[in-house]
């Protein structure tokens, strides 16, 4: 087990370098080998998730040479299991991006049926719907989804719900079906939109990512290419709000600020100053902050996955502040854990009710999943005393270097190994 050990108080301050987007990254290792040709993807996070895809990726035989740590050539032409199995997707859900992607290029996948997870109920009702649209028999049974087809046809397709992974399975499946393929009312994610780019640059003909009508016009095969991941507006929006809740000064660097648009405006309404740049915003907290409301929606709304983080800012806020959970039922598991620190939040249903309180007192806490973890560091960091962050993790799945770009900024955090280390980690911090 490793631990964040934290000692609180200090703003954080300076400049920060934000990776490549993981989810975007996830997505676009499983277009990539779509292609019986090489594929370079380049600004990969180094994070657990993407390092157990690119297992999952060598386990169907799939060539992966892993160029360096952000950079990785894959070959899909060697690849000689077209079946996934549970624990690659135990492991990591995304994984199920493979039932797309192996389904277009080979027209056959078998994928491990994923189960729920750490913040809800997650069905893939919605990829299943998509892929048999475009005429793939389906079959569940045994914890499998089967997907084949003689011949996958393009179709008109309507989404029921906004659903990013659903989007991004069905365009991989389409860009290799006969003819066209129209998807309505499909996310609008930058990631979306990222994978769409990738496939493009293979020779896929996708056009209308990033507005909720795509239209893709089926290709033979796809070719080799060389693509750089967008950056991580998750990872950026992380720092952003921990400048606000240690009422810090942060430059976050290499971003697309179109992408955090949302969260840069919750910001400005609780009182912060976000300065734009070409690639960077600039957050600076010298004032009191003031409560808001949230309700987390598909982008361009407020992103669920920046949902703790606010929460966790407007704990410390002046007033009350109501949190809308409209994507995912299960949450708010962090709010016991940020009560031990001092928060007064009451959940009923999806809202959860915040009743700013002055500081934050450091506590043992547990990370309850990834987005959840790194906002409970965040709660650490504005904390007076130590907090220790248990289960992290969850964290390391999508933060690379987190610990250390915190260092940078001045934050006193260690990562320890083991419960002994903790005690060590705890002086070091003092
Ligand atoms: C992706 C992100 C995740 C983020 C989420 C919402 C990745 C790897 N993960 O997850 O970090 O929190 O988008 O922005 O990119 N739904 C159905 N049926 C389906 C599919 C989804 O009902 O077949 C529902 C889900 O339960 C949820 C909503 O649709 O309520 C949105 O989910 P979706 O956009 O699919 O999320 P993911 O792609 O799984």
């Amino acid at each position: 087990m490793q631990q964040y050990v934290i000692r609180g108080g200090n703003p954080l301050v300076g400049e920060v370098e934000i990776g490549g987007a993981k989810n975007a990254a996830l997505a676009a290792l499983a277009a990539a080998v779509m292609s019986d040709e090489a594929v370079t993807i380049e600004n990969l996070p180094d994070v657990n998730d993407i390092n157990v895809l690119l297992e999952a990726l060598d386990d169907v035989g799939a060539g992966v040479d892993r160029i360096d740590a952000h950079t990785v050539k894959l070959d899909g032409s060697t690849i000689s299991s077209l079946t996934v199995d549970y624990e690659s997707i135990k492991k990591i859900r995304a994984s199920y991006y493979l039932l797309g992607a192996l389904l277009g290029k080979y027209k056959r996948a078998q994928v491990a049926l994923p189960g729920g997870c750490a913040i809800g109920s997650r069905p893939i009702d919605l990829h299943i719907k998509g892929l048999r649209a475009l005429g793939a028999q389906v079959d569940i049974s045994y914890g499998m989804v089967s997907v084949e087809a003689k011949e996958l046809t393009g179709a008109h397709i309507y989404m029921d719900k906004v659903s990013v992974g659903a989007t991004i399975n069905i365009m991989m499946a389409a860009s290799m079906a006969a003819g066209k393929t129209v998807i309505e009312n499909a996310a609008k994610e930058p990631h979306v939109v990222d994978v769409a780019n990738l496939l493009n640059s293979m020779g896929a003909q996708i056009r209308g990512a990033g507005t909720d009508v795509i239209r893709i016009n089926g290709v033979n095969s796809l070719h080799s290419t060389t693509y750089s991941i967008i950056p991580d507006q998750i990872e950026a929006g992380t720092f952003m709000f921990a400048a606000a809740a240690t009422k810090g000064d942060i430059m976050v660097k290499n971003v697309i600020p179109k992408h955090l648009e949302a969260t840069s405006a919750k910001l400005i309404e609780i009182g912060c100053e976000v300065e734009e740049f070409d690639d960077a915003v600039r957050v600076v907290a010298s004032k009191p902050l003031k409560n808001t409301s949230v309700t987390t929606l598909p982008y361009p709304g407020y992103p669920t996955d920046m949902q703790p983080q606010i929460s966790v800012v407007l704990g410390i806020a002046q007033g009350t502040s109501v949190i809308t959970e409209s994507i995912f039922e299960n949450r708010f598991k962090y709010v016991d854990e940020l009560a031990r620190m001092g928060a007064e939040i009451k959940v009923e249903g999806n809202i959860a009710i915040i009743n700013g309180v002055e500081k934050y007192t450091g506590a043992r806490v547990s990370a309850p999943d990834l987005r959840a973890g790194a906002a409970l560091v965040i709660a650490g960091l504005a904390a007076e005393g130590i907090t220790v962050v248990d289960d992290i993790h969850f964290i390391l799945r999508g933060y690379e270097k987190f610990d250390e770009k915190l260092r940078n900024l001045g934050a006193r955090i260690e990562q320890a190994s083991s419960e002994g280390d903790v005690t060590k980690k705890m002086i070091k911090v003092s």
